[in-house]
Formats: structure tokens, C-alpha cells, sequence
């Protein structure tokens, strides 16, 4: 399998979890870094397809890949379920909520003086679905790649992470560093690879690290030849 003859599906942005009609837990990623990574994938895949959190719908303004609008975790798990298979590539560059709400509340939540509590419950982890689906040989011939968003130990976490995730590749951010991670238009990052082999990049724009990862994820295809 070459990226020539993959399919290559890259998710990006944040997800939403619902509290009430108008309240939602979420967090701060902007989507740049999973468009950054279609843009890289259009001119090498057979396919590219876009699956992305609420981000602001501007960005996507004339890009020429399929792209699939989610809301919550649960939706791009479905979403990214139903778009791999044999012979696709997945780079997880979005930022899904862990922990969603128990139940959302039909009627907004009235303020009162006291506090309030909020139960949640952990939201599907869409890398473990999809590393199951492997490890059962429901879907071969695929190449995973991950993302670690860190701010301590973080190398270590990363490594966690390519394990428990059963990840060919992950893509560190240390999101503590200015110009790395949430919102920026450049990020800094460490590639691990599942041979423990690893590859400092330094700041660069989100399209260079874009094509730098792409560029990893063709060696490492043609190494399994
Ligand atoms: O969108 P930008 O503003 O450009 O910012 C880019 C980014 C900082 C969001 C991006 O570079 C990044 O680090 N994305 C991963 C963020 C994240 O959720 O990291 P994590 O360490 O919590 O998750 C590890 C991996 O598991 C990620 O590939 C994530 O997509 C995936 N995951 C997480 C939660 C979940 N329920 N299911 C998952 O599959």
C-alpha cells in the first residue's frame, strides 16, 4: 500500500458536548492543523476526506477535498467508522472531548446563587474503536497516526498513547510552547514511530509539519513493502 493508492482520512477541530440547549463543553482547536493536513493529503491520496468539530466554515472556503461536519465525540466516531477501511491511511489530528455531560438537560440550566454539579461520563475513544476493528482483522492494510496534545511528562504520555492507541505513528505537540498547538498558525513537533524510532521537527507552519508528516507516513507505507 502506497499513499498513491490510499484513501486518506484526516479529522481535525474540536468536538461539542452538550450540557443544556445553549451550554457545551468543548475546547480551543481551530481546525488549522487537521485543514493543514487535508490540504498536504489532496495531492498524494487516492481520496481525501475532511472530518471536523464545529471550526469556522470560512477555512474550508474552495478546498477540493469531501469534507463531514460532526457536532459531538460519538458523531466522529461514527463518521470516521464509516469512512475506513482496506487501504486507508488516518491521521487524528482533532481534539474530541473526553468527558461528556450524563445526560443533557432539554430546558437551559435557570442560574441560581448556590453551585452546581455536573456528572460526566468518558466519551468513546475513537483510536481505541479503530485499533479493535485491527486487532480483530475487520480492517487491514491500514496506517494510523495519532496526535498527543501534552503539557507535562510528555514524551512519556506520547509513547503511552502510540501503545494503548496500537498507533503506527504519533505526533507529539508540547501545546505549553508558544507557537505550538491550539490555534496557531505553526506548531512544533516530535514524531514517534511503533519501532521506538523518533524525529525532532522544529517550529514550523502547520502546512510545512503537514507535509513533513506526510512525507514520514510514504517511507514508513514503503518500508512494510
Ligand atoms: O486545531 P488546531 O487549533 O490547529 O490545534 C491542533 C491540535 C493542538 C488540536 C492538534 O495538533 C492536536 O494535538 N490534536 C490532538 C488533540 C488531542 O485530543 O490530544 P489527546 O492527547 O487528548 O488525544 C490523543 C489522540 O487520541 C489524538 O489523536 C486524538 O484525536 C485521539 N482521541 C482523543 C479523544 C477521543 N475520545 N478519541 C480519540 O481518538
Amino acid at each position: 500500500m502506497l499513499l498513491q493508492e490510499s484513501k486518506i482520512i484526516v479529522t481535525g477541530g474540536p468536538t461539542r458536548e452538550w450540557i443544556d440547549p445553549v451550554r457545551y463543553i468543548s475546547n480551543a482547536s481551530s481546525g488549522k492543523m487537521g485543514i493543514a493536513l487535508a490540504d498536504a493529503a489532496l495531492s498524494l491520496g487516492k481520496e481525501v476526506v475532511f472530518i471536523h468539530g464545529p471550526i469556522d466554515v470560512s477555512l474550508l472556503k474552495d478546498k477540493k477535498y469531501r469534507s463531514v461536519s460532526v457536532d459531538s465525540t460519538e458523531d466522529m466516531l461514527n463518521a470516521v467508522l464509516s469512512e475506513v477501511g482496506e487501504n486507508s491511511v488516518l491521521v487524528m489530528s482533532a481534539a474530541p472531548a473526553d468527558y461528556a455531560p450524563v445526560e443533557k438537560v432539554k430546558e437551559k440550566i435557570k442560574k441560581t446563587d448556590g453551585e452546581i454539579t455536573l456528572h460526566m461520563r468518558k466519551t468513546p475513544d475513537i483510536l481505541k474503536n479503530v485499533a479493535k476493528l485491527r486487532a480483530e482483522e475487520k480492517i487491514k492494510n491500514i496506517f494510523v497516526a495519532g496526535f498527543a496534545a501534552e503539557t507535562t511528562d510528555i514524551e512519556k504520555y506520547a509513547k503511552g498513547k502510540l501503545l494503548e492507541k496500537n498507533l503506527d505513528m504519533i505526533c507529539l505537540n508540547d501545546v505549553s510552547k508558544e507557537g505550538a498547538g491550539f490555534g496557531t498558525d505553526t506548531n512544533i513537533i516530535t514524531l514517534f514511530f511503533k519501532d521506538n524510532s523518533k524525529v525532532e521537527l522544529p517550529i514550523l507552519t502547520k502546512n510545512d509539519v503537514a507535509k513533513k508528516i506526510f512525507s514520514y507516513i510514504e517511507s514508513q507505507l514503503l518500508s512494510r513493502r
